[in-house]
């Protein structure tokens, strides 16, 4: 049955899906513009959208967790379990953390490999990074440990949520979705 709940407000449902839309586009983006063998044109096309993406996302992202340090969820629905809850609590901290890693981690391995950035570069921002091998590599071996922790954690994350919008119907779903809900 669904219960009436307190929602998320509008501002944190919109940053949500903002966020959710764009990296749920930039993940599989990443993931084909490294392989190998694919056509140039598509893979210079997938490193512009992705590392562009990443930086318009960056004033999101903080906007996002200024957003949520002031602002307290709603409380979840009586009947979702203790060890539930502090998996939610868990694995959206762990979200949270992955949403500032994976852009410092793609922009300091850019900068320090030397490569543009193509939306700063026309706003005339410099570098920000001296050319570095050694921290190129450390941050790529972060931005792709980040993309595994990444994925694993939203495979959860939105497993959980079609549970709730699905099977449970409890309110859960209606609380974050951009419409309806209270
Ligand atoms: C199809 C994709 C997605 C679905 C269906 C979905 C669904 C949801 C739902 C229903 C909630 C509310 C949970 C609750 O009430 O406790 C939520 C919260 C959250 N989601 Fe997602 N989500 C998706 C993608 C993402 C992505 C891509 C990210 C970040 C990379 C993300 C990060 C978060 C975070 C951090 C919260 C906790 C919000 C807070 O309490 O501050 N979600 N999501
Ligand atoms: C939320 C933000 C981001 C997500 C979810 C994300 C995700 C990914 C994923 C899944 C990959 C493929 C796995 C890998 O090879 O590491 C990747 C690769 C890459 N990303 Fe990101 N990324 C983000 C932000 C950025 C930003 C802001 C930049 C640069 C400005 C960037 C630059 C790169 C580069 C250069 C690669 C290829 C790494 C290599 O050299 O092999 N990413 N990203």
């Amino acid at each position: 049955m669904t219960e009436r709940l307190p929602g998320y407000r509008p501002p944190a449902r919109w940053l949500h899906w903002i966020t959710a839309a764009a990296v749920l586009l930039m993940i599989p983006a990443g993931l084909i513009m490294t392989r190998e063998g694919i056509p140039r044109p598509l893979q210079d096309a997938l490193f512009l959208f992705h590392k562009n993406t990443g930086v318009v996302l960056v004033p999101v992202i903080l906007a996002r967790i200024a957003y949520r340090l002031t602002h307290r969820p709603p409380p979840l629905p009586v009947s979702v379990p203790g060890w539930q809850r502090r998996a939610a609590g868990l694995s959206h901290a762990l979200l949270y953390v992955l949403l500032v890693v994976m852009p410092v981690s793609g922009f300091v391995r850019v900068r320090s490999g030397g490569f543009p950035i193509e939306l700063l570069d026309r706003l005339g921002a410099g570098p920000w990074l001296a050319k570095s091998e050694r921290l190129a590599d450390i941050a790529q071996g972060i931005h792709a440990a980040g993309a595994f922790v990444l994925i694993a954690v939203l495979a959860l994350h939105i497993a959980a949520a079609a549970q709730h919008a699905l099977i449970r119907r409890d309110g859960v779903w209606s609380r974050m979705w951009p419409v309806g809900g209270s």
